[in-house]
Order: C-alpha cells, then sequence, then structure tokens
C-alpha cells in the first residue's frame, strides 16, 4: 500500500476527531471519520426497526450503508443525517453495534477505500490495529476523563442540547470500557503508536506535533 496513512485512535471526545480533520486539510489528505460509520450503521438499523443487539441484522444494514460525505454534509438514503448522527442516543447505538464483530466486517472494506492519493488521515478506534496496520504514522490521542467529559459538555451544549456533566462523564466511562473491553478491534495504545495527551494541549499544538511526527517518518 503505498497511499500515506496517518492512523488517529483514541477514546470519546478526546479531541481526535477536531485534530484528525485539521491535519487532513493541513496536509490536503483525505479524511476517515471511521466513528461516522458506526454512528450512521446505528441510525439506519434504528430506522429500519433493527434492534441494535441483532447481530445479522445490523450488519446486513452496514454493508448495503447508502451514504455520501460531501464536506460538512452527511447524507444517508439521500437525505441529510450530520447533525443526527451526533446525538448522545445514537453515540451509545455506535458504541453496541461496533462491538458486533459483523458489523465490524461489513464496514471494512468501506473504510479501507477511503486510502486514495495524495493520502488519508484516519480517525477512530482500530486504525492502526485493524483497518491500516501499515499506517506510516500511528497515534494514540488522548485526554484526562475530566477534560474529555468537558469537552463533550461544551459541544453538546453549542448545539443547543441538553447536557449535564456528570451524566456525560458516566456516559464516556461506560463507552469507553466497552471500547477496550471487546472482544474484536478493542481500543488499545499500540507498541508503534505515539501517545499525544491533549489534557493540557489546545487544538493548534496538538495539530502541530503531528505534522511534526509526520515529517520526522516521511
Ligand atoms: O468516534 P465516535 O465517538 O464518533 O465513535 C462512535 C463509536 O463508534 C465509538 O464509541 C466506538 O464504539 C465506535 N467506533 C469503533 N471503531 C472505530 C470508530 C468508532 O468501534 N474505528
Amino acid at each position: 500500500n503505498l497511499v500515506p496513512i496517518i492512523a488517529i485512535d483514541g477514546p470519546s471526545a478526546s479531541g481526535k476527531g477536531s485534530v484528525a480533520q485539521r491535519v487532513a486539510e493541513a496536509m490536503g489528505f483525505h479524511f476517515l471519520d471511521s466513528g461516522a460509520l458506526y454512528r450512521l450503521t446505528a441510525l439506519a438499523a434504528g430506522r429500519r426497526g433493527i434492534n441494535w443487539d441483532d447481530e445479522v441484522g445490523v450488519a446486513g444494514v452496514a454493508v448495503a450503508l447508502d451514504v455520501v460525505f460531501e464536506g460538512e454534509h452527511v447524507l444517508l438514503d439521500g437525505a441529510e443525517v450530520a447533525h443526527a448522527i451526533r446525538s448522545e442516543d445514537i453515540g451509545v447505538g455506535a458504541s453496541r453495534v461496533a462491538a458486533l464483530p459483523a458489523v465490524r466486517a461489513a464496514l471494512l472494506e468501506r473504510q479501507r477505500a477511503f486510502a486514495r492519493m495524495p493520502g488519508l488521515v484516519a480517525d477512530g478506534r482500530d486504525m492502526g490495529s485493524v483497518v491500516f496496520p501499515d499506517a506510516a504514522l500511528k497515534v494514540f490521542l488522548t485526554a484526562s476523563a475530566e477534560v474529555r467529559a468537558e469537552r463533550r459538555y461544551k459541544q453538546l451544549a453549542e448545539r443547543g442540547e441538553e447536557a449535564d456533566l456528570t451524566a456525560i462523564a458516566d456516559d464516556l466511562r461506560a463507552r469507553d470500557e466497552r471500547d477496550r473491553a471487546r472482544a474484536v478491534a478493542p481500543l488499545v495504545q499500540l507498541p508503534d503508536a505515539r501517545l499525544l495527551d491533549t489534557s493540557k494541549l489546545g487544538i493548534d499544538e496538538a495539530v502541530a506535533q503531528v505534522l511534526a511526527w509526520w515529517s520526522e517518518v516521511r
């Protein structure tokens, strides 16, 4: 695989989505928000009346997912869902369907198809471990539990969603626990991943660090 790939993995609300997107912009690379695919799968399954624990049913939805990413827009079956997939409810659904091996298998090739020249920045939980194990640069991007809860709280408040800091902290803990404990593609810090703790870093500094690492490895 000759396409240069930067894999950025880490827990929820660590800021990796914003960092990954900004790195992709700075380099002129494509961007994969793999979490969005799990969110879309959860949303599409819900709309079709398929239970999030129904592995065969949800995997069928994942294989057939009709989705278009266009800048800020996300179209599911031709309709805008960019806002709908960001709700806490769909986040929980995403982490439930993401624990099902058949669902992960169903989304694997779709994710790999994002690897196109001049390069890709991929954001998720298993970008460096499963989807792009040969990535030239792997980053494990995290932040303390308190900082992550505050970031998610701000995100929700900015969107005008009701938010309760304690409930958010509990929800993040439960989701991370599920992501780390699952049998397939658990969230792990790989030995070959560079650790980027953004608890005390602004987004510009975090982006600059990834770009500096990239110039070391390329
Ligand atoms: O990153 P985001 O919060 O949008 O992801 C939603 C959920 O999808 C995560 O909590 C995780 O369970 C799952 N996910 C995953 N593997 C990825 C990306 C996301 O299991 N590569």
